[in-house]
């Protein structure tokens, strides 16, 4: 684990870094207050945005040789767009990743999937909620998260919906399909 943590340092920013490290613990807390696997979870949000370390070159080279498209064909961001799906590959090829499930849920944390482990809801909720992200109503989603993970998961899929349709930017289909899915656990 140490190795890993030193090779990510190495390839990341600080922010992102410290964003990556604040990820891994709260997904581990999250995972032991919901009863997901810690380590996994540990290990998805410390590696979640691995791939944000690429070049939008490499980004845009790897994407295409593994045959992705983004999760919305009327995507105005590609390389943002691929960095989740694309940290599931660098993860397994550069950190030896092989766990599925850790893998999944690093392609899942961005906009999520269609079904969604708790794995999954717990690393990308950990994005939102990590200690450096401020703001009122990233403070409203912790306090759900406190004692309702899907509750909080939802809360954050609204925020961040409305923030791309308030700023004017197209709102992938994926990510309705996956608030409509996520209404259905209910
Ligand atoms: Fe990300
Ligand atoms: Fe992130």
């Amino acid at each position: 684990m140490e190795q890993l943590i030193t090779k990510l340092r190495a390839s990341l920013s600080e922010g992102r870094f410290i964003h990556s490290l604040g990820v891994a613990e709260c997904a581990s807390a999250l995972a032991g207050r919901f009863g997901a696997d810690a380590e996994k979870a540990y290990l998805a949000g410390l590696l979640h945005d691995c791939a944000t370390a690429l070049t939008p070159e490499e980004m845009l080279a790897l994407a295409l040789e593994a045959g992705l498209r983004t999760a919305d064909e009327i995507s105005q961001d590609p390389v943002a767009d691929y960095h989740a799906a694309l940290g599931a590959i660098v993860a397994r090829r550069d950190y030896g990743i092989n766990d599925p499930a850790i893998l999944q849920a690093i392609a899942y944390h961005q906009i999520g999937g269609v079904p969604m482990t708790t794995l999954d809801v717990i690393v990308s909720l950990a994005d939102a909620i990590e200690p450096s992200r401020r703001g009122e109503q990233i403070d409203a989603i912790r306090e759900i998260a406190e004692r309702d993970l899907l509750g909080a998961y939802l809360e954050k899929c609204r925020l961040y919906m409305t923030n791309i349709l308030r700023s004017g930017r197209p709102l992938s289909l994926e990510r309705v399909r996956v608030y409509n899915y996520l209404l259905t656990l209910r």
